[in-house]
């Protein structure tokens, strides 16, 4: 047997027992006679004592011992002299003085050790990512990834979900973000694509009598990456048959409440979860994902500036822009140059500047102050309700300007002020989003969730007549300013969805080409049906309390989609492109050149 119990398991009761343990060399110190060995495995940290007098031959291997070295020690159990006792360590009152060792493997210097919190550049991180992966908060966070999918399987399995698979290699289809193809050898010049989600196969199944499916589904976007993005990830997605929206939103807001209740010690911060159409949401927070753990909400000032002499406010509402501000409290003492790091920040975002005003004890003081009569001074006191001390940071822009910025600046303050707390989760829902978006570049409408994403019925006319105001029967689950999920009544007729895409610009000819399957299902009998799909790494990052998915996937790639341990994407030889019928015509190092 290489070991008796892990490293994480040993405590008073084992006092006296022989055992053997077998683990990695976490740190070594070495007391001139004594050598002190910290054995690490998945389960915890064991010190292991090493003493020449009672076995010679475990203290010669302990000397040789360095970091990472695999070693197997079996000794005796023993408590530790109580002024010894690491109160830290769930294996802190005991040690086990070594009677025989092995070394069941060396290992080389490492490029970082595991024991120390030092940070660690993350390019090393990834490059030796089985290292990393021996670091016990990655291992925590992937333990909890299991939980919580596992949580998720069972809650969906006891209310009827059948979990089914759907294939990597699918049609391209588009969906919204750009698709990885799959060159598909023994059919010279066609591709498969991998899924950017298993929208269309998740509603056939519905067309199929299934009635309840989910599946823990890996989906790919070639799209541009972000902290909460990676070109492959992994969905909860699931999808219903005979729901409206509030069922859907009623299993999923239940699934989420018990997990975090089961797999967590955090807090909701919210039950029910409230709920907020998009339009609200854009007003109140400047973001269709609001962080709901703080107010700092967004205000309207057109009508008390409307007024004013300030140049900028007139030029902007006169443009049909709006001006609004957020009531930042307690920060009326920011100097100048804090000041002007958050203008930086605004213009980052977009904007042509910040206004700021702070609350003294007589009145208030800005750079814009002397533009704003004292009646109108005071109204904007009243309308950001300031009290003295607070600072006020406004923008005046498009409306899309305001609310990015101040959606941004108010993150930005409510973290420095300690508004955001992590053992917090604020779950809320966005309902009643638009269903189509304006692509200025491209002079067409598109989806704003997928085209297959039903109208609200009470819009239904707007369809023909003002498009843009059309709502959808489209939902997103947000929480603590991630968009954790999404989904939507789907279109289950076929006349609507060919208007559908008609209004996509979509020709009969394309829709028969790319989407006859699923227009074709819609006439043999589609159910009503809706669904979602909750992102699982947003989720785990989430409450695991992490600010990077990559922190919750064993192995993720980098911004620019490269695996640093493998180094894929690589090239590969003339005969596998010659198998599959491909030619490069320009390598992309020369073609960015
Ligand atoms: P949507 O495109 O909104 O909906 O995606 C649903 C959820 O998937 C997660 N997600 C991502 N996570 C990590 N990296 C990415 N690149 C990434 N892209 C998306 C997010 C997001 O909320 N088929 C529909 C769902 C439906 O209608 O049922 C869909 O995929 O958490």
């Amino acid at each position: 047997m290489l070991r008796t119990h892990t490293c994480g398991e040993l405590r008073t009761e084992q006092s006296g027992q022989t055992v053997t343990l077998s683990g990695w060399v976490n740190r070594r110190r070495d007391h001139g006679g004594l050598i002190f060995l910290d054995l690490r495995d998945r389960y915890g940290v064991t010190q292991v004592v090493f003493n020449p007098a009672v076995s010679p031959q475990a203290h010669a291997v302990a000397i040789q011992a360095r970091s990472e070295y695999v070693l197997q020690v079996q000794g005796e159990v023993r408590n530790r002299p109580s002024d010894m006792i690491n109160p830290k360590l769930a294996t802190g009152a005991i040690e086990v003085a070594a009677g025989d060792a092995t070394i069941l493997n060396p290992a080389k210097t490492p490029p970082f050790y595991i024991s120390e919190e030092t940070p660690v550049d993350e390019t090393l991180r990834l490059k030796y990512r089985y290292l990393d992966l021996r670091h016990p908060r990655l291992q925590h966070n992937l333990i909890l990834r299991h939980r919580i999918v596992k949580f998720i399987r069972d809650y969906l399995d006891a209310r009827n979900f059948l979990e089914i698979e759907t294939p990597i290699l699918i049609k391209s289809t588009p969906e919204g973000a750009r698709d990885y193809l799959v060159p598909a050898r023994v059919q010279p010049g066609r591709f498969y694509a991998l899924p950017q989600s298993p929208q269309q196969l998740k509603q056939l199944l519905m067309v199929a009598g299934l009635d309840r499916y989910f599946q823990i589904a890996r989906c790919f976007r070639d799209e541009d990456l972000r902290a909460d993005r990676q070109p492959e990830f992994t969905q909860l997605d699931l999808e219903m048959a005979f729901v409206e929206q509030e069922d859907v939103l009623r299993i999923s807001e239940d699934l989420f409440t018990e997990l975090v209740a089961t797999v967590t010690d955090k807090r909701l911060k919210f039950a029910p979860f409230p709920r907020l159409t998009y339009a609200e949401a854009m007003e109140r927070f400047g973001s269709d994902k609001p962080d709901l753990r703080f107010g700092m909400e967004l205000v309207d000032l057109a009508d008390v500036v409307a007024g004013s002499t300030f140049r900028i406010f007139q030029s902007t509402l006169a443009g049909g822009g709006r001006v609004k501000g957020i009531r930042v409290p307690a920060c009326g003492t920011y100097s100048r140059k804090q000041l002007d790091e958050l203008t930086g920040i605004a213009k980052q975002f977009g904007a042509q500047g910040l206004i700021w005003m702070a609350r003294t004890d007589d009145g208030l003081r800005s750079p814009v102050a002397k533009f704003l009569a004292e009646a109108e001074r005071d109204a904007l006191i009243a309308r950001l309700a300031l009290e003295p001390g607070d600072l006020a940071l406004i923008v005046a822009d498009t409306a899309d300007t305001v609310a990015d910025v101040l959606g941004r600046l108010r993150l930005e303050m409510g973290t420095r002020l300690n508004l955001r707390p992590e053992d917090e989760i604020a779950f809320a829902w966005i309902l009643e989003f638009p269903l189509l978006e304006w692509n200025a570049e491209e002079e067409r409408w598109s989806a704003m969730h997928h085209p297959f994403t039903a109208p609200m019925d009470e819009d239904l006319p707007l369809m023909a007549t003002d498009p843009g105001r059309v709502r959808a029967k489209a939902y997103d689950v947000v929480a603590n300013g991630w968009e954790i999920g999404g989904g939507s009544i789907r279109i289950h007729r076929r006349d609507v969805q060919e208007q559908m895409f008609r209004l996509l610009n979509i020709s009969p000819e394309q829709a028969r080409s790319q989407f006859g399957h699923m227009l074709e299902a819609f006439e043999f009998g589609a159910p009503p049906h809706g669904g979602i799909a909750p992102g699982i790494d947003r989720l785990v990052m989430l409450l695991a309390g992490e600010h990077n998915i990559r922190e919750v996937i064993a192995f993720p790639k980098t911004a620019a989609g490269t695996d640093l341990m493998t180094n894929a994407p690589s090239e590969v030889s003339e005969q596998q492109l010659k198998e599959l019928h491909l030619q490069i015509t320009k390598h992309s190092s020369e073609a960015a050149g």
